[in-house]
């Protein structure tokens, strides 16, 4: 078994370190009191590579391994989560689900511009009454012959504000359940296609959450992703490596808290010593480096199924799981060791714990995640 990581992807790790430090630090506490994620940050990191990060070069991706992507993701998370779900969705829901599902026709329109970053992707399945339970479509796409005509409310659709092009669930068959269900390509600005106020949210604030609306949008037939029926297993497939990028992602955040944890500590006086000096803080970094690396470990398996083609379903859910539980308890302690300037923006520790919350909920909660791996356990 090999733990180290290979030249290319320690560069790749030291470009996102780069970018994360010069160009996400800048500004990142006014980003998130705004609610507001430029634009230009967003071309920026296409031109690195980071909007298309596994998809091939030929569809202009940077035709790197879901290990890089984890890397990019932990590394961009520290310091801005916003940035990293605006990167884990256009990477992991939009485009793989383009370039593994989608036909030739619609990776050349739509996945060679989401991978260099000239358009940015949402993903809608979520809507009011079906978060969770995913199969309980409301929205519908009646079809008419040469095109579907598209009806309905999403909800929490990250990008969606922003996004140039959606990937939207949609119930076309209800007497079939999940087997008619379909995926549809949608473009920004058909049609009875309505981008409702962007959410005011706890956490991960820079990135633009909305609701959408459908009234009548027409999509053409060409638009439909897969075979008749074939949304919901498009949805769950995508999701499983969605998964992987928001275990990163967690990872990210409760690796941002131990850093800036760890510097505080070496700083901050009290007592006659630093702080880092009385054990009451320094078996909090131990709990915190300990967990830290056994969440990055379980990413990295989960990135690696997905590398070697070994079903990840339960590596990933299980990631994501660790991960998020690892993020949230352990930026709680970052505010705790940074005492009450923990609790003032300036420090940072305060929004990594905001944004921690979100990745216990969002891909698939922490309790939906023990559905599926109770599953594969009891499996076998
Ligand atoms: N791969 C392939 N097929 C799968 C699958 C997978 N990972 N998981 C399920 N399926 C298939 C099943 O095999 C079954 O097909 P058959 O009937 O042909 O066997 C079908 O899908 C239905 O599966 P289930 O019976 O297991 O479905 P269920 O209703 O019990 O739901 C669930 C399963 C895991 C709970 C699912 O509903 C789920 O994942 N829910 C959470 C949804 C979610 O993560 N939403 C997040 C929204 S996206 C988001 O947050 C993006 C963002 O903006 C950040």
């Amino acid at each position: 078994m090999d733990f180290s990581l290979t030249e290319e992807q320690i560069m790749v790790q030291e470009a996102a370190r780069n970018f994360a430090q010069t160009e996400l630090l800048p500004g990142v506490i006014e980003r998130d009191n705004q609610q507001e994620f430029p634009d230009e940050l967003i071309k920026k990191m296409g031109a690195l590579g980071f909007m298309g990060i596994m998809v091939d070069p030929k569809y202009g991706g940077s035709g790197m391994d879901t290990i890089s992507y984890v890397i990019i993701m932990e590394e961009l998370s520290k310091i801005d989560a916003s940035a990293s779900v605006i990167v884990s969705v256009n990477n992991s829901l939009v485009c793989y689900g383009l370039e593994t599902y989608g036909n030739e026709a619609q990776k050349q329109k739509y996945l060679t511009k989401l991978a260099t970053g000239e358009f940015v992707g949402a993903f809608c399945l979520s809507e009011p009454e079906a978060g969770s339970d995913a199969t309980s479509q409301a929205t519908t796409a009646e079809d008419k012959g040469d095109h579907y005509l598209i009806n309905g409310t999403k909800n929490w659709i990250t990008s969606g504000g922003r996004a140039d092009v959606y990937l939207v669930i949609a119930q076309t068959d209800s007497t079939k359940g999940h087997k008619g269900i379909n995926a549809f390509i949608l473009e920004k600005g058909a049609p009875g296609f309505h981008i409702g106020p962007k959410e005011d949210k706890l956490g991960i604030r820079g990135s633009d959450t909305h609701t959408l609306q459908f009234n009548d949008v027409k999509v053409p037939k060409e638009n439909r992703i897969g075979e008749d029926g074939f949304g919901f297993k498009f949805a769950m497939k995508t999701l499983s490596g969605g998964r992987i990028g928001i275990a990163a992602q967690a990872l990210g955040i409760a690796a941002g808290a131990y850093e800036l944890s760890l510097k505080y500590s070496k700083e901050r006086k009290a007592f006659g010593t630093e702080i880092c000096n009385h054990q009451a803080i320094a078996f909090k970094l131990a709990d915190m480096f300990t967990d830290i690396s056994a969440a990055r470990m379980m990413v990295m398996k989960a990135a690696w199924d997905k590398d070697l083609g070994n079903n990840y379903d339960m590596s990933s859910a299980m990631a994501k799981l660790y991960a998020s539980k690892v993020a949230m308890e352990h930026t709680v302690e970052a505010v705790q060791i940074h005492g009450g300037n923990g609790f003032v923006k300036d420090y940072h520790v305060e929004r990594l714990m905001r944004d921690a919350k979100i990745t216990q909920i969002y891909e698939g909660t922490s309790e939906i995640q023990k559905i599926v791996i109770s599953r594969g356990v009891l499996k076998g």
